[in-house]
Order: C-alpha cells, then structure tokens, then sequence
C-alpha cells in the first residue's frame, strides 16, 4: 500500500474521533457538558473509576527493564505468552492510571479544554477496560485481548497532536517548563505503553505464525537494526513529503559505517530519523530557494554518517563495561540556527513553520500557519513498512495531514523535543549544534540494546 493512502486512512480516523466526541455527556466537570465528552458506559465517570485508580496506584511498580520485556520471548512459549499477558494486564493499567491522575492534577481551567479533556476521557475509558479485564488463561482468551489490545492502541493514535493543541490553547494558564514537564512524562508513559503492548502483540502473533515470525526479531527488538537501510525507508517517504510541500528536495550521502547493525526498536529509530531528515530536507530547500541559485547548481545534500560503537567497549575490563552507542551525524546545509532561536528548539510547538505566511499568530511560538498549517507530527514510513505485522500500530509514528490528507514537512514543533525523548528512552542522546549561517549538524547517540538489559525503562 503506498504511504500516502495509508496516511488518508488515518486521516478518517481524525474524523471518527471528531464524530466520537459530538455526543452528549455526564462527567463531573462542567466543561465535559460544554464539550460533549461522550456519555456511554464506555467512557467512565471519575466517580465511577475512583476506587480501581486508588487501587491500582497501590501497586507497587514492576520497574521493566528491556531484559524482563525480552524475556518473554526466549524462548516463546505458550506459557511464556501468558506470563506475557498478565504483565500487560498488571503493568498497563497502572500506567494508564498515572496518565489519569496527573491529567486530573491540571489546573482546573486546564483540564478544561476540550482537547485535554478528551485526551482524559480517552485515558478514563482505557483503563478502566484493562484494569477490568478478565484473567487471560488460554491461547484462545489471549487471541481476543490481544485485539482489543490492538484497537485501544489504535484509539489513542492521535493522541499526541490532540495534547499538543490542548496545550497550545492552554499556554497562558502554565508555564512553559510545567508544560515541558507534563507532555515529557506523559510522552515517556506512552512509550512505555506503547513498548509493553506492541512487545505482546507481536510476540502472540509470532507464536500464531511462526514462519511469518522474523528470526532476526524478540518481539518489537530487531536485534540487527540497519541504519543504513531506516534512512533509505525514511528518507524516500521524506522526501515525497518536501516534494509535495516545498517542491524540490535534496539528495542523502550516507557515509562512515554503512553496513553498521546494533540492537534496537526500529520503529524509535525511524521516528528519530524521519523527524531529522524533515527538518535538514525544509531546511535546505527553503535556504535554496531563498538564495535564487541557478538552476544548474546542485542544491547541497543532507550527509549522514554512521558510527558503530568501537570495539573495545565491549571488550573493556572495569566493570560495568562502558555502554555501547551506534552514533548518527546528520549534516545539511540549511542555514543552521539564529542564536535567537536556539534556545528554543527543543521546546514543545516552537516552530518557525509559517511565521512570514501568518501574522495571526500569537506569538513566534504558536502553532505554525500557512503553508505548514494543520501539520501532523510523526515520522511516517513505519506504517508502508510492516514486515512484522504489528509495528504500524505506533500510531503516532504516523504522519497524518488533518486538511490535506497528508502529511507536510513541519508545522507543530514537536518534532525535536520527542527525537530527543525517543533517543534518551534507553538512554542515549540528542544534540543539534548550529552553524548559523551555514546549516546545522544533529548528533544522536542510540544505546546498544543487546548490552543494555537491564536499565529501567
Ligand atoms: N536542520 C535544521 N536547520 C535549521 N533549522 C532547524 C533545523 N531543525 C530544526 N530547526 C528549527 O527548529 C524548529 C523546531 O523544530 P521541530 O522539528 O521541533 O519543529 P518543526 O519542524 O517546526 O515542526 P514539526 O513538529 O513538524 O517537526 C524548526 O521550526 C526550525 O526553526
Ligand atoms: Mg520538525
């Protein structure tokens, strides 16, 4: 299925949640009456969930380390599989439970927005459907967790640029650094959901179908990742993307180790490199066409270089070993950063996307407009690119265009701080140094996972 259409699909989606959201409702709050969060005993009162979330924050946390995920996996059994499914069904809902609690804990005025309000209720009605799910005993019961599983991932899809507009909105009633810290923890607890449940997914459609089942995979790790091979997927799709939106785009030199593989969650690696490659592929077009330069001049290329982890971090002798990172070096030639700007980047929605189209925007740090309005987040190429069934499920990997049924090149200004949330996941880095005046240089240091077992996650 080409990308584009698949982005179309998901833009109904949008739709569907539109339409959701229309009906009536019977929350505590008087915004959700305002704002018509919808009534049906799907979407529980707080009321109603108050004792099970006072439970469920009991419990002790399980702290998940990348060994206990994996374990499931080695070997796959049906009995493993089960110990699988009750980790989901323990661990979720006390995840899905802190998401309820601190958005319960936002100022009043806050929590009612109607976008943060419906990211509430959304969070209300998922837990409420884990945390009372029946034990999961046999094969067959995990079969049909396993796709209710999948639709309560699907559902919250979109979840991401529905805060980010909630916050936009709400800007003026927090500061920037409780904002920052609000979206950092509830993007983390995301992922971290997102993790165990794709792990179970793909590890019960593995024990389904075996000979689908990649060997090079445990679950949603792919124990031989290929940067190389992630930039070429990202980098066809971003670039259809700055054709459709700038009209041109440049080339990608990769360089360095290019046959280089390490352990990892691909899914995090193409969500880090397509939000790269976004920034330095309008970056370098709009400082081309800005500059008028002949047409026979080449416009620069996007330079990537890739680095494995020397070889004698693994060797070492002091114990711990010195952790193992594959590094990126991903070098345009845009015009890099104002000092003005720069330290600004990483927070959420600055973007300077649509700043000479618009002068309705509040200030420079609102929401883009122009030619970049109603932009989406997300690296899009996972989802033209499952070879392991369940990986397009991270839906906000998906790029979706809520106007033009698809996706631009950049708008939101999410795009940084969540590359740099994903790259410190396992604990590796993200830093964007400016040349300014000449382009900009991002390195990313990604944590081998094969020696990284047992950091928390
Ligand atoms: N390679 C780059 N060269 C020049 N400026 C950049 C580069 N990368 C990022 N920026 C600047 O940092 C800002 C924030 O980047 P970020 O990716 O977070 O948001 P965005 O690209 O505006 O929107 P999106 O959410 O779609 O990614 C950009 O608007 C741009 O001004
Ligand atoms: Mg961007």
């Amino acid at each position: 299925m080409s990308k584009l259409r698949v982005l179309r699909v998901n833009y109904k989606h949008v739709h569907h949640h539109v339409r959701l959201f229309s009906s009536s409702t019977s929350l505590k709050r008087p915004a959700s009456q305002l704002f018509g969060i919808p009534s049906s005993p799907e979407y529980p009162s707080p009321a109603e969930i108050a004792p099970l979330l006072a439970e469920f924050a009991s419990h002790p946390p399980k702290p998940l380390t990348l060994s206990t995920l994996l374990s499931f996996g080695k070997p796959l059994t049906q009995e493993s599989l089960l110990a699988s499914v009750n980790y989901v069904l323990s661990e979720v809902p006390r995840l899905f439970g802190q998401r309820v609690r601190s958005l319960e804990a936002l100022p009043f005025i806050v929590g009612m927005n109607p976008f943060v309000a419906r990211i509430l209720a959304g969070y209300r009605r998922a837990f409420k459907i884990i945390a009372t799910y029946p034990p999961v005993t046999s094969l067959e019961e995990n079969a049909r967790f396993t796709t209710q599983l999948e639709a309560l991932v699907q559902a919250h899809a979109n979840d991401i640029p529905t805060m980010a507009k909630g916050f936009q909105e709400c800007s003026r009633y927090m500061t920037p650094e409780e904002i920052t810290q609000f979206l950092d923890s509830a993007i983390r607890n995301r992922i971290t959901v997102r993790l165990i449940a794709e792990q179970h997914i793909a590890l019960s459609h593995a024990l389904q179908h075996p000979e689908q089942a990649a060997k090079a995979h445990i679950g949603v790790v792919h124990i031989a990742c290929k940067p190389k091979d992630m930039i070429r997927m990202c980098g066809s799709f971003v670039q259809e993307l700055s054709e459709a939106s700038l009209g041109a785009s440049p080339k990608i030199e990769i360089g360095g180790d290019v046959d280089a593989t390490f352990a990892y969650v691909p899914v995090h690696l193409e969500y880090i490199l397509t939000e790269v490659l976004k920034n330095s592929f309008r970056a370098t077009v709009e400082r081309y066409q800005r500059f008028k330069h002949s047409s026979s001049d080449p416009m620069p290329p996007v330079s990537i270089t890739i680095v494995s982890p020397p070889p004698h971090t693994k060797l070492q002798l002091p114990n711990p070993p010195r952790p193992a990172f594959l590094a990126m070096r991903i070098r345009d030639e845009g015009g890099g950063v104002s000092e003005a700007n720069m330290a600004r980047i990483f927070s959420y929605s600055f973007t300077t996307a649509g700043r000479n189209s618009s002068g309705s925007l509040e200030d420079d740090s609102g929401g883009g407009g122009g030619p970049y309005a109603a932009q989406h987040i997300g690296g899009s190429a996972a989802i033209g690119n499952s070879d392991q069934g369940a990986v397009g499920l991270f839906g906000e990997m998906t790029g979706r265009g809520v106007q033009t049924g698809m996706g631009t090149i950049a708008g939101l200004g999410y795009g940084l701080p969540l590359s740099r949330l994903y790259a410190r996941y396992f604990g590796g880095s993200f830093d964007f140094v400016s040349l300014d005046g000449w382009g900009s240089d991002v390195f990313v240091k990604l944590r081998c996972l094969d020696d990284a077992k047992d950091i928390p996650l």
